[in-house]
């Protein structure tokens, strides 16, 4: 099956058995590997990206239900040596450890601040309830993203 992808703003063919999750064409076809590949059951979060602009795991989203649909990765949100202000702030409070946790984390924050630009502690805990973290605890990323200045910059992409 042919599937067309728009992802970080470039629209590619994909010739791809249309079970093959969505990560898996990030990862492999396109060398996006900023998504990460851990459960793979939609449990921890570490492959979120955003479809079609919602925050959704791409290891459960079969390609072949996704055609013409618009994704992007944490490599649509910012160049790497120009982080945008959350994951600045979220370098700046040693949130990042291993690191595996981290695009999918900013991915869900990302959607979450478009709709509330100026959280409470307790909501942003309730908005990474989707995102694991074996490393680090959860304070510092609360603490990164209550630190924004003007948390409004962070949205779109
Ligand atoms: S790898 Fe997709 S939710 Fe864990
Ligand atoms: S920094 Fe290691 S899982 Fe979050």
């Amino acid at each position: 099956m042919t599937v067309e992808l728009t992802i970080n703003g470039e629209t590619n063919a994909f010739a791809v058995d249309p079970r093959t999750p969505l990560l898996d064409v990030l990862r492999d076809h396109c060398r996006l590997t900023g998504a990460k590949s851990v459960c793979r059951e939609g449990f921890c979060g570490a492959c979120i990206v955003i479809i079609n602009g919602e925050a959704a795991p791409s290891c459960l989203r079969p390609v072949g239900m996704l055609d013409g649909s618009e994704i992007v990765t944490i490599e649509g949100l910012a160049p790497f040596e120009a982080p945008n202000p959350l994951q600045q702030a979220m370098l700046d409070h040693d949130v990042v450890q291993c690191g595996m946790c981290f695009p999918g984390m900013v991915m869900t924050l990302t959607k979450f601040l478009e709709t509330r630009p100026a959280p409470t502690r307790n909501e942003i805990k309730a908005a990474l309830v989707g995102n694991v973290c074996r490393c680090t605890g959860y304070e510092r990323i609360v603490d990164a993203v209550m630190s924004l200045d003007d948390i409004r910059k962070v949205c779109a992409p």
